[in-house]
């Protein structure tokens, strides 16, 4: 087989850790690499080294044999490696023509940007990938899967021998995938070599011929994907077995609702929500993404406006306008885009831990008692085992699984009553995976209901006493426990299996 791409002896720190400790990878012509590993690994660090994004500290790459070395994605690129970063990095204000052109449109004379030209080559390249997304539209128009499939395309077009994905599928859906796969094998077969990061184990048995394990900034193993299994893969690659991943309720859910949603409305996105919540009860909203289950948690929660509808919390009606009002209450909602709304990115550990909680940590006259908030970060970070160096360390350079549970920790702090978490696993590690379940079961334990909106159907089925199904901005069908099964919840999300549920019918 013919060696494309050599990184040897690659090392690169960051201040409190070795993010890549010496590690050497190859890549051959036509191959799909799988990189596996937990948050904070170095795959993230070790592909930006590869694609020009970050430098190494030392060791070499070699290109088709020749020695490289880049100061910029750009130089990776011209080189012919192209990456697909785990955040999504188009201008959600530029149209899908400027992206996909970015810093290379085509020019006329005067340097004047040749529109016409730039709509018909964006319509042509897209339409043979079979895209037919409108050049013009505005990329924030999109939906988080085609915003995703946009920027993977615009890789693609830079024509590279190397294509690096870090996570490509963590905001697809399932028809997005099996559309990715589907092209990434074309791509194969005509020569491209790609690296593809991620912690979905079925994706590696799907589309990759070789994995390689990483793990503490260390290279761990390389093996043929047809001689492991999956198990094999997650012991290398959190270095212990992990049974039982969603753990055992402790204790039953009570029997009444103490929170319940009634005919819920936003014209534009659901219509007729009617459900209850039990104290200790996990209640599941499955369905497709676009089915508007976002967008019911966050009209709940008063995000966006509603039309109509009552909530009720503890046998009184509520009144919810603004997010403050349902925080005021203790009823959360933690982010699918932890990146955009979540968190704040740039500034410490510790800042965003106390964020909601801040309150508790006012003396008189305002004064911050800054002592109890750092001893109540640094309770934090354990209690929820978020892999940080120090509380001083910006969020921003914290793995997507740490982040997570920092995010999960800094909510938990002000000990909700209702807690909707949407995606909560998204991007996260099978060890830190397991983390979280057990941190679920314990919020509900401890008398919290729990919403949780989730794309990943084992997940649900693994956690939740009871799942309702989205359709089309309407609850297409509810499912018990006993009666689970991928089948029939996939069937409600298709809007098959006919009649919604008594009393949403308009
Ligand atoms: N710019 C940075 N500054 C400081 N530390 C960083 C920076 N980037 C990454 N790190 C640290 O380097 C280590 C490796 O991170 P990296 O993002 O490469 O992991 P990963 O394997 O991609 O994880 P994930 O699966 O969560 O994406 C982590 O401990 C992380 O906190
Ligand atoms: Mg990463």
């Amino acid at each position: 087989m013919e060696e494309v791409l050599l990184a040897e002896n690659i090392y690169k720190s960051f201040p409190g850790v070795q993010a890549v400790d010496q590690v050497s990878l190859r890549l051959y012509r036509g191959e799909i690499l799988a990189l596996v590993g937990e948050n904070g690994a170095g795959k993230s660090t070790l592909t930006q080294i590869l694609g020009g994004a970050q430098k190494p500290d030392s060791g070499r790459i070699f290109l088709e044999g020749r020695e490289v070395s880049f100061n910029s994605p750009q130089d990776a690129i011209q080189a012919g490696i192209s990456m697909v970063f785990q955040e999504l990095s188009l201008v959600s204000s530029l149209s899908v023509a400027e992206n996909l052109f970015a810093n290379r449109q085509p020019v006329g004379r005067l340097d004047n940007i040749r529109w016409r030209k730039l709509y018909r080559d964006t319509r042509e390249f897209l339409s043979r990938f079979d895209q037919h997304l409108d050049p013009r539209q505005p990329v924030k128009q999109l939906s988080m899967g085609q915003q995703q499939i946009l920027e993977i395309l615009k890789a693609i077009s830079t024509g590279p021998k190397v294509l690096i994905l870090d996570e490509p599928t963590s905001s697809l859906t399932e028809s997005e995938v099996a559309y990715l796969f589907k092209n990434l094998r074309k791509l194969q077969a005509e020569g491209m070599s790609i690296i593809y990061i991620t912690h979905k184990l079925s994706e590696i048995f799907q589309i990759a011929s070789r994995v390689v394990v990483m793990r503490d900034g260390r290279y761990i193993t390389d093996r043929k994907v047809s001689e492991v299994s999956e198990s094999d893969l997650v012991a290398t690659m959190v270095g212990r077995q992990i049974t039982n991943l969603y753990g055992e309720r402790s204790r039953p859910a009570h029997a009444e609702d103490y929170f319940r949603v009634e005919n819920l409305t936003r014209k534009s996105s659901f219509e007729g929500i009617t459900f209850g919540l039990k104290r200790g009860e996990i209640l599941g909203l499955a369905g497709l993404v676009g089915a508007g289950r976002t967008e019911v948690a966050r009209a709940i929660v008063g995000i966006d406006p509603r039309d109509s509808g009552r909530i009720t919390l503890d046998g009184e009606e509520i009144h919810i306008a603004r997010p403050q009002d349902a925080i005021a209450r203790k009823i959360v909602y933690l982010t699918e885009d932890r990146k955009g709304q979540g968190l704040f990115l740039s500034m410490p550990v510790r800042d965003n831990l106390i964020a909601p909680s801040l309150k508790r940590f006012t003396r008189r006259f305002d004064f911050l008692n800054a002592e109890a908030i750092d001893h109540f970060a640094h309770e934090m970070v354990a209690r929820y085992s978020i892999a940080t160096p120090s509380i001083d360390k910006k969020l921003l350079n914290l793995s997507g699984g740490n982040q997570q549970k920092c995010m999960i920790a800094m909510w938990m702090g002000i000990e909700p009553k209702v807690v909707i978490f949407d995606e909560p696993t998204r991007g996260v590690d099978v060890g830190a995976r397991a983390e979280i379940y057990q941190k679920l079961r314990e919020i509900s334990s401890q008398g919290a209901g729990i919403i949780l909106i989730s794309s990943d159907l084992p997940e649900l089925i693994g956690m939740c006493d009871r799942i309702l199904v989205m359709h089309q901005g309407r609850i297409q069908g509810e499912v018990q426990r006993e009666d689970f099964s991928e089948e029939l919840i996939l069937s409600y999300a298709a809007g098959l299996n006919g009649a919604a549920r008594a009393g949403q019918v308009q």
